[in-house]
């Protein structure tokens, strides 16, 4: 279970650009569960992702693993229990390696930064066994530039490669927010079969109210740092969460 509890967190402390993003957040993610945030711009879902990843360091509170306290390990440690996936189909992949070497890169994480440039040949079946999941022959293309591969290509290699290592968490950052409807809709069938093969517990973000009913077991819809809906995604359509995000936005008067 992913716990974060009385998270606090702000940026440009003291200054005239203050900005209190969480005070006292507290958020529990069952294990193998799927859970979809949603929430206007700014309102803090990138920032709770970057402080349960390490990437940001939080103010106060702690955020725990199966009960071990992980807020003080450095996110290169923490990086252990997480698989991340970005917005910007280039963040999570290197594009001037070849598929086969991005794919050894993610099979060494964790590994002295030397180590991970050896592609060991008796892998290599094993990846290419990987990639034929994804249905893109990309198999047959290990040494291609992963520039030259399209938005969709990379979002899903990108995927393959933060679930290579089992992370006890998923964390996506409206992961499919770049690509076009298609791409986006074959994307997120791909990310629900590895969750469901992998068993990953699951936080992801989105704008799309469609996907956040069909490809999440619960909703959490944030707003300016509170939790301000918890459901379980069976009870909810698109259309109610269009409703119920309308009714508690409607201060801001955002027209989505
Ligand atoms: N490193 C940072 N330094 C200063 N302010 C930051 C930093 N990161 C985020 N913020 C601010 O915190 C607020 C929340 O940002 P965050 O990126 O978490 O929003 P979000 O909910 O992910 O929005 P979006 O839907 O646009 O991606 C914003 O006002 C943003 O400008
Ligand atoms: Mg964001």
């Amino acid at each position: 279970m992913l716990s974060v509890k009385n998270l606090y967190k702000s940026f440009n402390i003291g200054t005239e650009f203050e900005n209190n993003i969480f005070e006292g957040l507290n958020l529990e993610l069952s294990d193998n569960t799927a859970t979809a945030i949603i929430g206007s711009n700014g309102c803090g879902k990138s920032t709770l992702l970057n402080l349960i990843a390490g990437t940001l360091e939080t103010d106060s509170g702690s955020i725990s693993i199966d009960g071990e306290d992980i807020s003080r390990l450095r996110e290169e440690k923490r990086s252990n229990y997480f698989g991340r996936v970005y917005q910007d189909p280039f963040k999570g992949v290197a594009s001037s390696l070849t598929i086969l070497e991005n794919m050894a890169i993610a099979d060494k994480k964790n590994e002295r930064i030397g180590l991970r440039w050896l592609v060991k040949k008796d892998r290599i079946e094993y990846y290419k066994t990987l990639l034929e999941t994804l249905d893109l022959g990309l198999e047959n293309h290990i040494n291609t530039k992963v520039s030259l591969l399209s938005g969709g290509q990379r979002q899903s290699l990108s995927l393959l490669m933060a679930t290579m290592k089992y992370p006890k968490v998923l964390l996506l950052d409206e992961h499919t927010a770049a690509l076009d409807p298609k791409t986006s809709n074959v994307v997120m069938d791909k990310t629900a079969d590895l969750i469901r093969s992998n068993g990953m517990t699951t936080l992801m973000i989105t704008h799309n109210m469609e996907d956040a009913v069909n490809y999440s077991d619960r909703i959490i819809m944030l707003d300016e740092g509170e939790i301000v809906l918890d459901e379980k995604s069976s009870k909810l359509t698109a259309e109610d969460l269009n409703q119920i995000y309308r009714e508690k936005m409607s201060r801001f008067n955002i027209a989505i």
